[in-house]
This record gives structure tokens, C-alpha cells and sequence, in this order.
């Protein structure tokens, strides 16, 4: 069987490209992963996901242990046969999603108890429960159960949740196990202090993981900050293990991140802007609703090739939007995720070739034109 692995093909400044091996498929790096929350990525059916070109997608511990339940996916055969996507799945741990979703709240030193925000049920994750239930769905890479505070957090509020969630990382680790082909990721925390980063990457590899996570961003800290932090977050953690930042982002986030040394990204962007008429292209967001539309019988980007490009016109995306057609939330969703997939082969490429300034420089160009 295959086990996981990671290889690095080129790098090119701290940019990296490689391959991620799991018995369930390889993952080319840098790598988007479309967010499937709840068991369906939202207005697409997996094999159109898979033909955007994704090789891995996300799922959610704290939606799926609520509805339908982990020991129910689990004798249905699995959240990949339940869903019918084959390809890898990454999960993520619960802690973060009960913060921002759930209500009533506690937590200790244990784990968190809370409040279901689908019908007020009451529910606990420890970091033992969390790898049970990402167990019990099958994932293939599995995220350890941390905590993200809320901005805003004083330094020593935020150094606190970083060493619990450390001290979670290592019950992780050994709620675990060894599981040959199956991952477990670390997740770094420290918000946007060096020295709580570097505390934080130093607990992280005493443990040992098979890929390492920055945590923590994203949270409304703004992008300069956050790329602040991916000035010397990414080269705290080790080199031959993929690099994976959490809940980014938009474009440009995603060429910044990827030009400071990450390897992996997830974001719901694509996903459900595209269900609220906001489409991206090349150059830049396109506000589908927008009345310009109403007459256009040019595509939303000529250079695209996907289905919503292909096929119809700005006219056409416009009216079902208006309409509140289900068929709109579907083109637009298809062609944000087939974007995000040819930015990151575009960035691969460019990466391989040692072309990335060059690719860079390209994107920025390309949106300061601005939508057609
Ligand atoms: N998603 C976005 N940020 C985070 C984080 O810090 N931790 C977890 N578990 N998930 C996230
Ligand atoms: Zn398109």
C-alpha cells in the first residue's frame, strides 16, 4: 500500500512545488482544496469538483459529527463512498468551526463542550474525540484539534490558547496512533508574535507529524500582517513535510503564501461567492449582478475554459442570477473553482520552470486592467 509522502520537485525562491502521495491519489503542490463542508462541495457534483482540476477537498469534523453524525457516516461505508468523491480528504478538527458556529460554550483544559447551531443539542470535542470521528470518516489527512482565538486577543491570551493547543497536539498525536497511509497534521498557533511562532514550531516537531499547518490567520488580522507572519512562519517548520495554511484565501492571498514557501490552502471563497453572483477571473472580481451585464453577450473571460465560460454569456449569468435560478450558484461555483485550479497550475508551472517573479508580476498586470 502507499504510504503518505511528500516530495519536493523545485523550489524557486521560498516557493515550492512537489507531490503529495496517498493511497488514495497524489496531491500536486501548491494545492487548493475546495471546501465540502457538510458532505457536497455546495452547488457541485464531485465529479465536476474533480474536473476543475482539484485533487483533494476538505470536509468538516464539526458539521458532519452533528448531521449526519460520524458513527453513522461511518456504517454508511465512509465520507468518501457517502459523498461518492474516491480522491483524498482532508479534515479539519472541530475546534475552530465551534468557536466561530456553535453557542454556549465551555472550555477547558479537557476539550469544549457546546450548543449545536443546527438544533441546540448539546455536544463535547476533545482532541481524543476529534481523531475518533475523523477516524470514523475515513479521512486521509487528519488536522489535530486546536484552538484559534478570537480576534481581538492580547498577547498573553493568545499565548495561553497556543500552549492548550499544544498540549492538544500531543494527546492528538496519541489519540492517533500509527495508521500507514492515513495523516496527521500539526497546527501551529501564535497569532501574529514571532516568538510565540517559533515556541509554538519548536512544541510541534518535538511531537512529529506528517505535515505541518499555520494556524491562526486569516482572522480578520488584514493581509500585510498576515503576510508578516509568512515571512517567517512557513521556514519555522521542517522542509520536507507540506506546509499547509488554514482558510486562505482570496488570489492575491494565495500567490503571496504561495511565493512564502506554503504548500497547501482551503477557503470557501470560490465556492459561495459564487452563489452570491461574485465571480473571479484573471482580472479580478466580477460582480455578476451588476446591471453592465444585462446585454453582454461576451463570456465572463474569454481565456476561460470552463462550462459558465464556454457556453454562456454575461447576459445569460446575469438573468439567472436576477432570477435566482439554482443554475446560477452552479456556473459561477464551476468557474471560481476552475479558476483557483488554473492559478495553481499556473503557479506550478511557473515555479518548475523558475519563472515564478515572472508569473507574479503577470497576475498582478492582469488585474490592475481590470474587468473587461
Ligand atoms: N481554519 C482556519 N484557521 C484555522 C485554525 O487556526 N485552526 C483550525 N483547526 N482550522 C482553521
Ligand atoms: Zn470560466
Amino acid at each position: 500500500m502507499t504510504k503518505f509522502s511528500f516530495t519536493l520537485k523545485a523550489t524557486d525562491g521560498r516557493a515550492r512545488t512537489g507531490t503529495i502521495s496517498t493511497p488514495r491519489g497524489e496531491i500536486q503542490t501548491p494545492a487548493f482544496m475546495p471546501v465540502g463542508t457538510a458532505a457536497t462541495v455546495k452547488a457541485m457534483m464531485p465529479e465536476s469538483v474533480a474536473a476543475t482540476g482539484a485533487d483533494i477537498l476538505l470536509g468538516n469534523t464539526y458539521h458532519l459529527m452533528l448531521r449526519p453524525g460520524a458513527e453513522r457516516i461511518a456504517r454508511l461505508g465512509g465520507l468518501h463512498k457517502f459523498m461518492n468523491w474516491d480522491k483524498p480528504i482532508l479534515t479539519d478538527s472541530g475546534g475552530f468551526q465551534v468557536m466561530s458556529l456553535s453557542s454556549l460554550r465551555k472550555l477547558t483544559e479537557e476539550g469544549v463542550t457546546f450548543a449545536s447551531h443546527v438544533d441546540g443539542s448539546k455536544h463535547m470535542l476533545s482532541p481524543e474525540r476529534s481523531m475518533e470521528i475523523q477516524k470514523l470518516l475515513g479521512s486521509d489527512i487528519v488536522m489535530c484539534f486546536d484552538e484559534c482565538p478570537a480576534l481581538p486577543a492580547t498577547e498573553e491570551e493568545v499565548a495561553k490558547s497556543m500552549r492548550l493547543s499544544m498540549r492538544w497536539a500531543q494527546r492528538s498525536r496519541d489519540a492517533f496512533g500509527d495508521r500507514p497511509g492515513h495523516a496527521l497534521f500539526g497546527i501551529q498557533q501564535g497569532g501574529v508574535t514571532r516568538e510565540l511562532r517559533e515556541e509554538s514550531a519548536e512544541k510541534l516537531k518535538e511531537i512529529g507529524f506528517d505535515g505541518y499547518a499555520v494556524g491562526g490567520l486569516a482572522v480578520g488580522e488584514g493581509q500585510e500582517a498576515m503576510f508578516g507572519v509568512l515571512d517567517y512562519a512557513p521556514e519555522m517548520l521542517p522542509a520536507d513535510k507540506p506546509r499547509y495554511l488554514m482558510g486562505v484565501g482570496k488570489p492575491d492571498d494565495i500567490v503571496g503564501a504561495v511565493e512564502r514557501g506554503i504548500d497547501m490552502m482551503d477557503c470557501v471563497l470560490p465556492s459561495r461567492s459564487g452563489r452570491t453572483g461574485q465571480a473571479w477571473t484573471r482580472r479580478g472580481q466580477v460582480n455578476i449582478k451588476n446591471a453592465r451585464h444585462a446585454d453582454d453577450p461576451r463570456p465572463l473571460d474569454e481565456a476561460c475554459s470552463c462550462p459558465a465560460c464556454s457556453n454562456y454569456s454575461r447576459a445569460y449569468l446575469h438573468h439567472v442570477f436576477r432570477a435566482g435560478e439554482m443554475i446560477s450558484g452552479m456556473l459561477l461555483t464551476w468557474h471560481n473553482l476552475h479558476y483557483y485550479q488554473e492559478l495553481m497550475a499556473g503557479l506550478r508551472a511557473a515555479i518548475t520552470e523558475g519563472e515564478l517573479a515572472r508569473f507574479v508580476t503577470e497576475f498582478h498586470e492582469t488585474r490592475a486592467m481590470g474587468d473587461i
